[in-house]
């Protein structure tokens, strides 16, 4: 019917975006999703391996830059609404070679909004362009305050330089064409199908197989957690129930010190394989990243107020279900590390 949502997910094989089609999947029994992902060393689509069958999801194997490709997709499919997550997405990654974040990010950000705008100036059952980004483009906080949504901008790192720079683009959008855009910006996610060169798999790996726990500079740094279902549940609330042209800022108020969570998860792994010595003497305090970040927080109250949002899970019982997921998923683990699902998708998927 008329009323049925046809998306169009970008980067649907990285860690947040196949875990919101999975939500999406089983919150909205209708929905159609198409998710476009070229398969960086992050995206894996065995991660949806479970939704392969389902007639309502389907996989394209493609890049955000192939203005071409998203030209025929918006032609065949009429999408009504798009979920931008495809980046370039670890920040120390972006310290030693920016240029695939320009590319991606900024670049493939524009293509994907100037495609889907034409697109919306034909087609009026388009309803609206979802941006996902992050809490990184306002910098860093001292000891106190939370960024909201008028916080103003100034990115420490090439990739929050890239995020910002493509969050300003939506809103000319918005501005400038009145093209129904939202953007929701969120602090640190952590659960299930995160690539383990994130803080939180990367110790709870690294903890398995006794090798050093890197803490940058002194540990004390402060990241504002928040898991990556709450974050779906969020986003979900937003594009369907959010206003065009707005900003909605997303997170858990969970903030901890790096060294609290390095620690925190050092005993809760050894109690789970029942470890005679403590972990903790794996942890090395090593050179900071450059420019790194002092402190985020998300002042969250206009996604609550407005649009009633909560997050249902609380730091330490999620992050607990985290590391039983990797304890029970070690298949996934080795299969992302050693790249070997890519000979999988040669067989599967032919590169458009
Ligand atoms: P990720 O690195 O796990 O996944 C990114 C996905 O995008 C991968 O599957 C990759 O193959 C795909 N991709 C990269 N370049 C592409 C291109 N040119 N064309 C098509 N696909 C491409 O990232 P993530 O942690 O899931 O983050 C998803 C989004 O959420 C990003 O936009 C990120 O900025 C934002 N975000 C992340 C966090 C976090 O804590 N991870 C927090 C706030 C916002
Ligand atoms: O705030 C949202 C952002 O969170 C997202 O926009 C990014 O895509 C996502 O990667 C994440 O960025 P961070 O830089 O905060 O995440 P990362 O896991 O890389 O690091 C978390 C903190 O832990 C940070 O203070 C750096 C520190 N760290 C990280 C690694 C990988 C260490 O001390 N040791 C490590 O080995």
């Amino acid at each position: 019917g008329d009323n049925v949502n046809r998306l169009l997910v970008t980067g649907g094989a990285g860690f947040i975006g196949s875990n919101f089609i999975r939500y999406v999947l089983s919150e909205d029994s209708e929905c159609r999703i198409v998710n476009l992902d070229s398969l960086t060393y992050a995206g894996n689509p065995l991660s949806l391996s479970d939704c392969q069958q389902e007639d309502r999801y389907a996989f394209v194997h493609g890049d955000i830059l192939d203005r071409g490709l998203l030209e025929q997709l918006f032609d065949k499919h009429a999408f009504t609404g798009v979920v931008h997550f495809a980046a370039e997405s670890h920040v120390d990654r972006s310290i030693l070679g920016p240029e695939a974040f320009i590319d991606t990010n900024i670049k493939g950000t524009f293509n994907l909004l100037d495609v889907a705008c034409n697109h919306w100036k034909k087609d009026t059952s388009f309803y609206r362009f979802h941006h996902i980004s992050t809490d990184e483009v306002y910098g860093s906080l001292g000891e106190s305050g939370a960024f909201t949504e008028t916080t103003p901008y100034d990115p420490s790192s090439p990739y929050s330089a890239s995020k910002a720079s493509s969050d300003h683009l939506v809103k000319a959008y918005s501005r400038t064409y009145g093209f129904p855009c939202v953007i929701t910006n969120c602090s640190n996610n952590y659960g299930p199908y995160q690539f383990p060169e994130k803080l939180i798999p990367l110790i709870i790996l690294n903890i398995m197989d006794k090798k050093a726990l890197p803490v940058y500079g002194k540990g004390e740094n402060v990241r504002d957690w928040l898991y990556v279902e709450d974050h779906c549940s969020a986003i979900w609330r937003v594009f369907c129930s959010g206003k065009d042209g707005e900003t909605y800022n997303i997170g858990g108020g969970a903030e901890r010190r790096n060294i609290e969570i390095v620690e925190f998860l050092c005993d809760l792994v050894d109690r789970k394989l029942g470890c005679e010595s403590s972990s903790r003497e794996l942890i090395e305090f090593v050179q900071d990243r450059p420019g790194h970040d002092f402190r985020y927080a998300i002042d969250a109250s206009k996604l609550k107020s407005e649009l009633g949002w909560e997050p249902a899970f609380t730091f330490e019982t999620a992050l607990e279900k985290t590391v039983d997921w990797y304890l029970a998923n070690m298949a996934w683990v080795d299969d992302v590390r050693s790249g070997a699902y890519r000979e999988w998708i040669d067989i599967n998927y032919a590169k458009r």
